[in-house]
Order: C-alpha cells, then structure tokens, then sequence
C-alpha cells in the first residue's frame, strides 16, 4: 500500500521543497509518494529559492524541478501525512482542515521524529539566511520520519 506524505511550509521555496527533495533522495524501496505546498500563494509556479538549491546541491540534492503550489483543502483528502515545518504552520493548517469524520490525512510537525532535544520549528532560512543549518536539520528530521515509517509508526489511511 502506497503511503502519501505532503510537506508544508509558508512559501514552498525553501523548506517544504527541502523536505521532499531530501525525502526522495533517501527514499530507496519504500512505496511513498511526496510533495510539497506552501500555506501562502506568493509564489506559486516558482522553483525553489536559488540560495536554497545551491545548498542542496552541495550536498547532492536535486531541486530544480520542483515548482511551488498552495496547499488546498483537497490536499487533506489526498495525502495520508500533512508535515508541516513549524507550528504557524500546522495551525494554518489545522484551520483549514476539512471537519467531520473522514476528514483525511493526519498531521505533524517535521520535527515530530526527532528527539525532545530537538527544535519543534524548522527555521526558515528566507528570513535566517541559514540555508545549511535548515538542511542539516531537514536531513536528520527526513531520516527519522524513514525510519518511523520502516518501524510502522507513521498513520496511513
Ligand atoms: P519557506 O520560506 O516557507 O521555507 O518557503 C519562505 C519563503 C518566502 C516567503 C516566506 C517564507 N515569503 O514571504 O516570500
């Protein structure tokens, strides 16, 4: 059975497409399919952010193919994860969630797999200029969420 998982961040040119091109590269095996959204529509058909592809890129991450798109309510019926990167956004995300029974996909923070000690938030290198340290951060929390999925931890529908 196919697992969805969709990544969500503010404007789907740093850290969402991050996580879905980080994910994919690990990806080896596993019946997932990904994607990736962002809760605002500034940028919507965009690639994603140069300095954010040029970190990815040293670390062997291919991403220019990837185009931004906003999250839409359909999104919840069509994925079996929403992964938000901080908690503005899960809130976002949460209020636009469809009610009622069968309402879909569950949703999470990305740093959900990850030790206590770990930051809730994956900090937005728009604003930090920190593109590594998100990468760093997108990485590990990516190879958490593998292994949360190989332990049979992640809900599916
Ligand atoms: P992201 O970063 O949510 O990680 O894609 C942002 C990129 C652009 C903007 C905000 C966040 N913006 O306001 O244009």
């Amino acid at each position: 059975m196919t697992t969805s998982i969709l990544f969500v961040c503010l404007g789907n040119i740093c850290r969402s497409p991050t996580a879905e091109a980080v994910t994919q590269a690990r990806l080896a095996h596993r019946d997932i399919t990904l994607d990736s959204a962002g809760t605002g529509r500034w940028h919507i058909g965009e690639p994603p952010y140069g300095p954010m592809q040029d970190a990815a890129k040293q670390r062997g991450i291919p991403m220019d193919h990837l185009r931004a798109r906003q999250v839409s309510r359909a999104d919840f019926n069509r994925f079996d994860l929403i992964v938000a990167m901080d908690r503005d956004n899960l809130a976002d995300l949460r209020a636009m969630q469809p009610k009622g029974t069968g309402a879909g996909a569950a949703l999470c923070l990305m740093t959900d797999f990850l030790d206590e000690a770990a930051p809730q938030d994956v900090p937005d290198p728009y604003y930090t200029r920190d593109f590594d340290g998100t990468l760093t951060l997108i990485e590990k929390a990516a190879a958490a969420l593998l292994a949360a999925y190989d332990a049979g931890k992640l809900t599916s529908r």
